[in-house]
C-alpha cells in the first residue's frame, strides 16, 4: 500500500522506538539503584518513554500514551483482567478504523454542512463523476446521489467496517453510487470530473501529486478541512458547522503541478 508514511517518520516505530529505549534503562537501572515497586518501576519506564518521544517531536497526543503503557500492562495482570478483552478491542479498532498506522488517517465524518455546499456546487443538470477518495460510511455519497441524479458517485475505502455498511447503504439505495473496499492510491483519477477527499494532513503533499499526474485539465479536486501545503486553491467555502470546515477547492490545469503560494481567487463563507 502506497500511503502518506513515505513522507515523515513513522509515529508507530516512533513510539516503538521509545518504548524499547525506555525499557532497556529501566532494566540497567534496576541492576544498580535502590529497589522499587514492579509499578514504579513501570511509572519511572512511562516517563522515559514519554521524554523520548517526546524529543523525537511526536505528535502531542502520543505522550499520555507513552506514559502510561507499561503502568497499564502492569496495572491490568496484577488487576488479572483477561487479555481476550485488549485482542476484542483492537480487533474491533482495526475493523473500524483500519490500518490507520499506515493511513495516518482516522474516520471521521463530513458534516451536514458540508453535504449541502457539495449538492450546491455541483452541476444541476450536466453529467459528472465524482469519487470520495476514503468514504467511510458513504454518508456523503448517499446524501449526493439522492440530490444530484445527473451525478455517478463512486467512494475507496480501506476501513473493513465502513465500507461494508457504506455497500450495504449503496445497494439498498440509489443506483448510481457505488462503494468499493480498496486503496485510495490505486484509483486512476483521470475518471472522475470531481474529485474529494476528507483525509488528514498527512497524505496530502503526496495526493498532490497524485492528482497532477492523473487529473485531467479542468477537473475539480476538493479538500475538505487539509490545504496543500503550498499550493494555494482557486477558492475556499467556510462553513458554519462544529469543526469549522473549510471546503478548499482546486481547478486543475497543464500548469497546476507547480507550488504557488497566491491567495485563493475567491473566498464564499456561509458564516453570515
Ligand atoms: C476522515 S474520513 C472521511 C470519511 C468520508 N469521506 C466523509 O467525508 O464523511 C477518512 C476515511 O479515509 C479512509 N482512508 C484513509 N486512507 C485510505 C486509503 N489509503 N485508501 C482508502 N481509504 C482510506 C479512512 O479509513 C477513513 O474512513
Amino acid at each position: 500500500m502506497q500511503t502518506a508514511i513515505k513522507t515523515r517518520r513513522n509515529p508507530v516505530l516512533m513510539a516503538a522506538w521509545s518504548q524499547l529505549t525506555a525499557l532497556t534503562f529501566t532494566v540497567v537501572l534496576v541492576a544498580v539503584s535502590p529497589p522499587l515497586t514492579v509499578f514504579e518501576w513501570a511509572v519511572l519506564q512511562g516517563i522515559m518513554a514519554a521524554f523520548i518521544n517526546y524529543i523525537l517531536k511526536a505528535d502531542v497526543w502520543w505522550i499520555p500514551i507513552q506514559l502510561c503503557f507499561l503502568p497499564a500492562i502492569v496495572a491490568t495482570l496484577a488487576l488479572g483482567v483477561s487479555p481476550l478483552w485488549f485482542g476484542l478491542g483492537f480487533c474491533v479498532l482495526l475493523l473500524i478504523y483500519g490500518r490507520t498506522d499506515q493511513t495516518q488517517v482516522p474516520l471521521y465524518l463530513s458534516s451536514q454542512a458540508v453535504t449541502q455546499a457539495l449538492s450546491a456546487y455541483l452541476p444541476q443538470t450536466k453529467r459528472f463523476s465524482f469519487i470520495d477518495l476514503g468514504c467511510g460510511c458513504g454518508g456523503l455519497l448517499g446524501s449526493l446521489s439522492k440530490t444530484r441524479a445527473n451525478g455517478t458517485f463512486h467512494g475507496v475505502e480501506a476501513a473493513p467496517l465502513p465500507c461494508f455498511i457504506g455497500k450495504v447503504k449503496s445497494l439498498r439505495s440509489q443506483s448510481n453510487c457505488s462503494i468499493q473496499w480498496g486503496d485510495l492510491w490505486k484509483q486512476d483519477l483521470s475518471r472522475y470530473d470531481i474529485v474529494y477527499a476528507y483525509l488528514s494532513p498527512a497524505p496530502m503533499k503526496m495526493l498532490w501529486k497524485k492528482i497532477c499526474h492523473e487529473m485531467r485539465p479542468g477537473s475539480i479536486f476538493i479538500s475538505n478541512t487539509f490545504v496543500i501545503p503550498g499550493v494555494a486553491p482557486d477558492s475556499c467555502v467556510e462553513l458554519k458547522d462544529f469543526t469549522g470546515s473549510t471546503l478548499y477547492i482546486w481547478r486543475i490545469n497543464p500548469g497546476h503541478n507547480t507550488v504557488s503560494d497566491k491567495s485563493p481567487d475567491l473566498v464564499i463563507s456561509s458564516k453570515n
